[in-house]
């Protein structure tokens, strides 16, 4: 069956809880799911095939794998056993996308990964889209509104493929530089999909004291088109990596400086982070110094709620 002629019937089957989630294949442990560096947005399971939904982070678009369910209908949420098509999927991908034109949204294998067909039919992307929100919806303090810079005006230096590139900022008539200095670097974090997370982001990172161990919002970043949509921001670039991957020895003024600026955020701030997790620590290698990343679960006490979360141990305030 053409893939396009799948898609009205799939909205009902969507995996609980599935996200894209970029720091998976950085941060693979043995026996982790391994989908190469897609990200899983979710998984759709019907008598004869597996609909496996793959954010590339390349081409930030999703691209649908549609390969056979040679076991039957079966239910998603909570069996080991549905990793395989998902591996299997991300294999897929892996093996014929530089084959496809860029247009491509979805592709249909066989058992052996052979490709069957593709389709660049709109109809079938299942890229989420974005309506960006206006910086006047924003209601930010007014220098900090104040601070803007044009999405055309940055240049991307690295596409870390984390949500949050490398660039420095144009300047009008003359060519980028090639970037010698870390000082002339901003990390920016941007969004491919929920604007309203970005909304509630923005909303904390924007009144972010100036601290030693916290990132510090620079500029928002509008939309080239409108001039007035914003897409996300840039921080301060911290030279280093997060706990995540360098598994340094941890050393103890790390982690007073950790306990400061916790403390500094909920007790002079009022605001909860709610992240706190080894992949959202960076230690800046210049200054040996830590600094605490990704407000984007974090709220203000009394101001937003959002919700209760506990990842098993990896979060606290
Ligand atoms: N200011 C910065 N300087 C250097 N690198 C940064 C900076 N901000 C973010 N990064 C890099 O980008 C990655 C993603 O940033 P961040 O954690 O804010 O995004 P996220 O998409 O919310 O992440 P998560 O995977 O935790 O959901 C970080 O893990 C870090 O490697
Ligand atoms: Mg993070």
């Amino acid at each position: 069956m053409p893939i396009a002629n799948l898609f009205p019937f799939l909205s009902f089957l969507r995996w609980p809880g599935e996200e894209t989630d970029q720091h998976q294949q950085d941060n693979k442990e043995p026996g982790a799911l391994d989908l190469g560096r897609f990200g899983l947005q979710g998984q759709q399971v019907f008598r004869d095939t597996h609909m496996v939904s793959l954010y590339d982070p390349d081409t930030r678009r999703v691209i649908v794998v549609t390969l056979p369910n040679p076991d039957g209908f079966g239910q998603p949420a909570h069996d080991p056993a549905l990793e395989i098509p998902l591996t299997k999927a991300a294999e897929a991908l892996t093996k014929h996308l530089d084959h496809l034109p860029p247009a491509a949204v979805a592709i249909e294998v066989d058992k052996r990964a052979r490709l069957l067909s593709f389709s660049t039919n709109v109809n079938d992307d299942e890229t989420w889209g974005t309506d960006y929100l206006l910086l006047k919806e924003y209601k930010l303090p007014r220098p900090v509104a104040n601070r803007t810079v044009l999405r055309s005006e940055l240049y991307e230096a690295e596409h870390t493929m984390l949500g949050a590139d490398i660039v420095s900022y144009l300047l009008p008539n003359r060519p980028p530089r090639p970037l010698q200095r870390h000082k002339d670097r901003y990390a920016f974090k941007y969004w491919t999909t929920s604007t309203l997370g970005m909304w509630h982001e923005i909303q904390i990172v924007a009144r972010l004291p100036r601290h030693p161990n916290l990132i510090l919002l620079d500029r928002l970043v509008l939309d080239e088109q409108t001039g007035s949509k914003v897409v996300g921001f840039t921080t301060r670039f911290i030279a280093g990596r997060t706990l995540d991957k360098s598994r340094p020895r941890f050393k103890l003024r790390w982690l007073r400086q950790l306990m400061q600026a916790i403390d500094d955020l909920n007790l002079k701030h009022g605001i909860i982070h709610q992240d706190i997790a080894h992949r959202n620590i960076l230690i800046d290698s210049e200054s040996d110094s830590l600094a605490l990343i990704d407000f984007g679960e974090a709220y203000r006490i009394g101001v937003e709620k959002r919700g209760d979360r506990d990842y098993e141990g990896k979060t606290w305030n």
